[in-house]
Formats: structure tokens, sequence, C-alpha cells
């Protein structure tokens, strides 16, 4: 069985890599011992630490949902040493995962409601697990209409292309709004950034929880816009596992206050947020 204070990253197996962007690809892996990938039990919105042995490790999210199959997916930006050395990895090639940690996404609470997923950049990963979870065929209908909104710097630069214009459309009750910063040869969809698209769609509050991801800029700039449209603290969930480094409430970098994003969260709903000090 998994232990989630582990320090020891358990051996997996790079069993498909997607390109998504130009620095940003989705490796599947499955865990080498079957029990541990059986009784691995994340949940949305979870992290692990990868590792490339003798190279170090970084926390990157789980970006697929439990209720996909048994394996686990992480999008990876090439952004510093140990995601470069993963991006010139191939399939078949092993590495280290712990984990999962954190809290994941209150998707119980959110039963009943509509949900309205707002992702900016590479942070449609992180939402992508709770999008699918809730999307499956298992929990459906638990849960009302589906909205993402979802923008991106350019047209190269949008994560899961596949899902975002066929598969989670197919879905009934969903509808799916995309934009890019600026525009494009080849692009019909909508240009302009998040904060300005989430005023015009303008979602109502009646019976809804908002997701939103993104860089910090779009997180406050997003919330502002919700506020303006009258969602209440409390209807407002985001999450910051940006700020994870160890994972296991003893590096000291992630603390907020008294709380320990690894710990305490990644995941909070704007209501928690105003309890803390205003640095995250
Ligand atoms: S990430 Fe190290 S203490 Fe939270």
């Amino acid at each position: 069985m998994p232990n989630p204070t582990a320090l020891t990253p358990y051996p997996a197996t790079i069993t498909k890599i997607d390109v998504e962007a130009g620095d940003t690809k989705t490796f599947t892996v499955v865990f080498d011992d079957p029990e541990i990938m059986e009784n691995f039990g994340n949940q949305p919105g979870q992290v692990c630490m990868l590792s490339a042995f003798g190279e170090g490790e970084s926390t990157i999210s789980i970006t697929s949902s439990p209720t996909r199959g048994k394996f686990l997916e992480f999008c990876v930006r090439r952004v510093g040493r140990l995601t470069s050395v993963l991006h010139q990895m191939e399939v078949g090639q092993k590495i280290g995962v712990r984990g999962p940690y954190g809290n994941g996404f209150p998707y119980e609470m959110m039963k009943g409601k509509d949900l309205f997923f707002i992702g900016g950049g590479s942070a449609l990963a992180p939402i992508r697990s709770l999008i699918d979870y809730v999307l499956s065929d298992q929990y459906r209908s638990d849960y009302g209409r589906v909205e993402i909104l979802y923008g991106a710097r350019s047209m190269d630069d949008v994560l899961f292309k596949s899902d975002l214009a066929e598969r989670w459309p197919a879905i009934q009750n969903t509808k799916i709004y995309t934009t890019i910063d600026r525009p494009e040869e080849g692009w019909n969809g909508h240009v302009g950034f998040v904060p300005p698209f989430i005023e015009e769609v303008a979602p109502t509050p009646e019976n809804k929880i908002v997701i939103l991801a993104g860089p910090p800029i779009l997180i406050k700039l997003g919330l502002a816009v919700m506020e303006k449209l009258g969602f209440k603290d409390e209807q407002i969930i985001t999450t910051l596992e940006m700020r994870m480094k160890c994972c296991l409430g003893k590096c000291g970098r992630c603390n907020v206050g008294s709380k320990f994003i690894c710990v305490d969260g990644p995941v909070f709903s704007l209501a928690q947020l105003k309890e803390m000090p205003p640095e995250y």
C-alpha cells in the first residue's frame, strides 16, 4: 500500500507520451508493482513527486482522474533541470513516483451543483483530474451542468486539445469556452485574456461552484471578476499546488501564515484563503 509519508519513490514505467505543446508533454505511467497501482488511491487534485533516478525530483500534479483506469498521467512543462530530463525520456523508461500528496478537490461537497471550471495556461493540468472525475460515466449524474473556460497564450500553447475540442463537448450538458491571447491564423475561437472573457460569458452564481486555477495574476483578476458577478467566497475553489516542494510539511517552503499548502491544501476555498495572510 502506498504510504503518503514515504520518502522512497515507487518505480514506474512510462507507457505513453503525448506532446501537448512545444514545451509540454503528458506522460502516462504505470507502477511496476501491480499492487501499488491497484491501491494507489489518488483523488482529483492531488500531486506526486516524480524523480528521474540520479537527477532529482519535482512536484507534478496528477492530471488523470482515478475513474479513467489504472494509470497516472502527469502533464510536465519543461521549466528546469528535472523537467528537461523527463522531456528527454522515452516510452519504456523508468521513473520514480511518490505520493499521492495533498487534500484534493472537495468533490463530495460539489455534488448536485453546476460546476464552472476556469483554467489558464498549464493550470488546466491540475483541474483536468476533477473535470474527468465529474464527467465520468460513474459520477456524471451526481453533478449538474459542467462548463469549462480555458485560455492559453497561443494556439500551440493550448493543452489537451482533443479533450477541449472533442471528448468533453461530446458529453451531455457540458459547454467549453476557449480563448487565446492574440489573433492567429487558423484560430476561429475567442481572442483575449481570461478575466474579461469570464465577464463576457458571465456565469451566474445560483447553485454553482467555480474551480479556478492559473498563474497568480489570473487567480487575482479572476477572483475579482467572480466577486463582481456575485459569487460568494465559499463558492470559489482554487489550487495552489505550484507552491508545493517537499510535500511532507518539512521544508517550510510552502507555509502561508500557520498553514502549510502541502499539508492543509493545496486546494482551498476563497473563504479559507481570506483567513490566511495575503501572501498566497
Ligand atoms: S512543501 Fe515542504 S513544507 Fe510544504
